[in-house]
C-alpha cells in the first residue's frame, strides 16, 4: 500500500503546469470509438482513469498507445462491444462508452456501473436518451444490454444538466441519423471540448458548452487531432494549497475563463490572484478568511468538485464558512479526515458548517474519495507537523505524479510504496 507523507507549514512558493483535464479526456477517449480512424489526443494528464480508458479501447478492439502525455488510437477495427465487469469497476464513468459503442456497432453490453463514494449514482438520464434515439435498452443480472439496428435523431429534454448524461446523448447522436437536439444540457467546459474533438471528427455539432446542444451524425474524417484543455480542477487544487498553507505560486496552462466562480472564492479568502495570459499567479500574504457561503451547483456555478479543496482552506480561515452541497448527496466524506487533521466541522445533510482554527496539525488520515483525498493534501501542507494519507488509489485516479507536484510547489512531500504487509 501506497502512503504519501506531507511535512507541512511551510509557505509554498514553485511553478506548475495544469494537467490536462481528466473529465475531458475521457470522453474524448470514448469518442474516438466512434468511427474508424485515428486520433492523436495530446495533453493527456497520466492517470490512472486514463489508463482504463486505454484499456477499454483495447479491449474493443482499437490500438491505443500512452507515450508522454499523448495518446495515439486506431479505431479502425473494433471486435468486442462489450465492457466487461472489472473493467467497469476500475472507472464508474466508463458509462460514457455506451454511446459511441452503440453508435458504432448497433449493440453495447456494459456490466452496470457501480455506485462510487459520493453516493448514488443513477444512470437512468443516459438511458432514457439512448432510447429517445431508438436503442432498445435492458438490464440483465447487472448487465445493461442496449440494441440499435439504426439510431435517429431525437430531442433530448434533460430534467437536471447532467454531465455525463449530455456527454453519452453527443457521443450517440453523432451516430445517429439526423439532428438531435439535447436541452439543459449540461455546460461544463469539458462538453465544449467534446464538441471541438467531434467536429475534428466530421461531426456537426453547435452549442457544446451551452444549455442547447445540436448533433447531426456526419461522414467522420479518418485522422483528428485534439490538445486537451487544462484541468481546472487540479488547478483550483494548487489555488487552494497555497491560500492555505501562505505562499507565491505560478500556475502555467491553466484556462482562467473557465475558473471564474473558483478564482471568485479564493480572492475573498485574501488570495491575491493575477492572470497573465495562460499564467495564474497567485500569493496569499496572510491567513485566509471565509469566501461567504459556498454554493456548489452546475457550471457556471461553484463546481462541486472544488467543494473539498476549498473546505480544506476554510478550515484554517479567521472565521466560519457555510458548505451547501447540492449536486452530490454524499459529499462530506472527507470531513471525518479533515476533523482527525484538527479542523472543526459539523455536517447536517447537504450543509457542512467550518469553523476556522489557527492550525491544524499532522496526523495519520485517509482518502475516501478522489477530490476528498485532494482535500487532505491541501490541509496536510497547511498543518504543522507530518502527515500520512493512506488509500493513494483515488488520489491517482485523478492527480498524475501527485507527490512530485507538491515538490514542484515547495511542499515536502514523499511517496512511500510499501510492499502490501
Ligand atoms: C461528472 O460526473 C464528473 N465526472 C464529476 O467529476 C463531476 O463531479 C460531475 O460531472 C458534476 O460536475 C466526469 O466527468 C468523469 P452528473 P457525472 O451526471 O457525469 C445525477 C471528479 O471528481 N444524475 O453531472 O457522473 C447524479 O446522481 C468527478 O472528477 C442522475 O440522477 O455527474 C448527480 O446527483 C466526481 N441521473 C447529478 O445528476 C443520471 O442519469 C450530477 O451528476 C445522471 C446523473
Amino acid at each position: 500500500m501506497s502512503v504519501l507523507k506531507i511535512w507541512g507549514g511551510e509557505r509554498l512558493s514553485g511553478r506548475i503546469a495544469v494537467q490536462g483535464a481528466k473529465n475531458s479526456v475521457l470522453p474524448v477517449l470514448a469518442a474516438t470509438v466512434l468511427e474508424g480512424g485515428e486520433s492523436v489526443i495530446r495533453n493527456c494528464p497520466d492517470l490512472t482513469d486514463v489508463h482504463a480508458a486505454i484499456d477499454i479501447l483495447r479491449h474493443l478492439g482499437c490500438e491505443a498507445e500512452f507515450e508522454d502525455g499523448t495518446v495515439r488510437v486506431d479505431s479502425r477495427k473494433i471486435t468486442r462491444c462489450d465492457i466487461p465487469d472489472e473493467l467497469m469497476r476500475r472507472m464508474r464513468s466508463s458509462v460514457i462508452f455506451l454511446g459511441p459503442i452503440l453508435a458504432r456497432c448497433g449493440e453495447a453490453t456494459l456490466s452496470m456501473p457501480g455506485g462510487c463514494e459520493l453516493g448514488p449514482r443513477p444512470i437512468d438520464l443516459h438511458l432514457k436518451a439512448m432510447r429517445l434515439l431508438g436503442a432498445d435498452v435492458k438490464e440483465n443480472g447487472g448487465d445493461l444490454i442496449c440494441k440499435a439496428a439504426k439510431l435517429t435523431g431525437a430531442r433530448i429534454d434533460l430534467p437536471i444538466p447532467s454531465v455525463g448524461a449530455t456527454e453519452n446523448s453527443m457521443l450517440a447522436a453523432a451516430g445517429a441519423e439526423g439532428v438531435t437536439f439535447i436541452t439543459n444540457a449540461a455546460r461544463e467546459p469539458e462538453i465544449r471540448d467534446l464538441g471541438e474533438y467531434l467536429k475534428k471528427l466530421g461531426v456537426n455539432v453547435t452549442g457544446a458548452g451551452t444549455s442547447t446542444v445540436t448533433v447531426e451524425g456526419g461522414t467522420a474524417r479518418a485522422y483528428a487531432e485534439h490538445t486537451v484543455i487544462p484541468d481546472r480542477i487540479a488547478a483550483a487544487t494548487y489555488i487552494s494549497a497555497v491560500t492555505a498553507a501562505g505562499g507565491d505560486i505560478a500556475l502555467v496552462n491553466a484556462d482562467t475563463g473557465d475558473m471564474r466562480a473558483v478564482i471568485g472564492a479564493f480572492r475573498r479568502m485574501g488570495a491575491r490572484i493575477t492572470e497573465n495570459g495562460d499564467e495564474l499567479r497567485c500569493v496569499m500574504e496572510k491567513r485566509p478568511v471565509p469566501p461567504g457561503t459556498i454554493i456548489t451547483g452546475p457550471y457556471p456555478g461553484f463546481p462541486t468538485d472544488a467543494q473539498p479543496v476549498l473546505m480544506a482552506a476554510a478550515a484554517v480561515a479567521e472565521g466560519a464558512t457555510a458548505f451547501v452541497e447540492t449536486v452530490f448527496q454524499n459529499r462530506y466524506r472527507h470531513v471525518p479526515e479533515l476533523i482527525r487533521l484538527g479542523a472543526d466541522i459539523r455536517v447536517d445533510g447537504r450543509v457542512a458548517i467550518v469553523e476556522g482554527t489557527k492550525k491544524l496539525h499532522g496526523a495519520k488520515v485517509e482518502a475516501t474519495d478522489l477530490r476528498g483525498g485532494a482535500a487532505l493534501i491541501v490541509a496536510a501542507l497547511a498543518a504543522e507537523g507530518e502527515t500520512e494519507i493512506s488509500r493513494l488509489c483515488h488520489i491517482d485516479r485523478g492527480y498524475g505524479k501527485i507527490a512530485d507536484s507538491l515538490m514542484m510547489l515547495g511542499g515536502r512531500a514523499e511517496r512511500i510504496d510499501r510492499k502490501d504487509k
